[in-house]
């Protein structure tokens, strides 16, 4: 893999690149847990036992795809946590946006999936240590997989759901994308520019006018999706014609 470095000048983050591990996410969080500093990055070109949300597990294949986890202690309230997600998927869609073809369209799948031309090319996994004590923030991990190119297992297993970044495969892209995506992980985390990042996140939004089924712990129902609103929930309506505000749930886009 290309130097990471050499696509970001000054680089803040102390990144770490590693051939193969289980998932990056969980050793990251090890790491934490013994005391591991903020902006630690750990990139792996494979992962045994990627993880995605609601213990789904997250296919990654070796050398095709950005295996990527960051350590961050930000400042913040356990109840703001959402917003590190949403500067997440706004950091990784604005890095996409600079290094895929113009014609390409890059949506965010609330809440956290980039999409690329109706298939999902990246997911993200964020995962906090609460300090009960304050109800602020220990720590959080930031994990991003990318399908970057074509590989069996997108072609064998998720064809029709999962997609990738590019079409041609070269080295320095992983580099390169990587750097972008924590440059703009700094901007975008910058609580001042909070407004700012909602904006493009709203903006961005994929299931905005979706006909969508809400996955709630309770079971699911059937809703339209209206929008999201100015602190990144999405606004569904039931077919009852009830308005509800989702901040955590799971959607799905149901198919004509
Ligand atoms: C999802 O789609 O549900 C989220 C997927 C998150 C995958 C990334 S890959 C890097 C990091 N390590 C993991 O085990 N998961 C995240």
């Amino acid at each position: 893999m290309e130097d990471i470095y050499k696509f970001y000048e000054n680089c803040p983050y102390r990144i770490e690149v590693r051939k193969s591990v289980t998932s990056t996410n969980t050793i990251v969080k090890e790491m934490a847990e013994n005391g591991e500093k903020a902006g630690f990055c750990l990139v792996a070109e494979h992962q045994s036992q990627g993880r995605g949300r609601l213990g789904r597990s997250f296919e990654s294949p070796d050398r095709t795809g950005l295996y990527m986890s960051v350590l961050l202690r930000p400042e913040m309230k356990a109840l703001e946590a959402l917003f590190i997600t949403t500067a997440t998927a706004v950091a990784v869609a604005r890095a996409l946006e600079k290094l895929v073809p113009a014609e390409k369209s890059v949506k965010i799948k609330w809440v956290n999936d980039i999409y690329i031309d109706d298939l999902k090319v990246c997911g993200i996994l964020t995962e906090a240590s609460i300090d009960f004590r304050t109800g602020g923030l220990e720590y959080a991990v930031v994990g991003i997989g990318v399908n970057l190119y074509a590989n069996k297992v997108l072609t064998e297993k998720l064809s029709g759901i999962a997609g990738v970044a590019f079409e041609d495969s070269r080295e320095d892209l992983r580099a390169k994308l990587c750097a972008e995506i924590l440059k703009e992980l700094t901007l975008a985390l910058d609580f001042s520019r909070k407004t700012e990042v909602i904006d493009y996140f709203r903006q961005k939004s994929y299931l905005d006018g979706k006909e969508v089924s809400v996955i709630t712990p309770r079971g699911s129902y059937p809703a339209k999706v209206l929008g999201i609103d100015e602190n990144a929930h999405l606004v569904v309506e039931k077919e009852s014609g009830e308005k509800v505000v989702l901040s955590s749930d799971e959607v799905s886009v149901r198919k004509a």
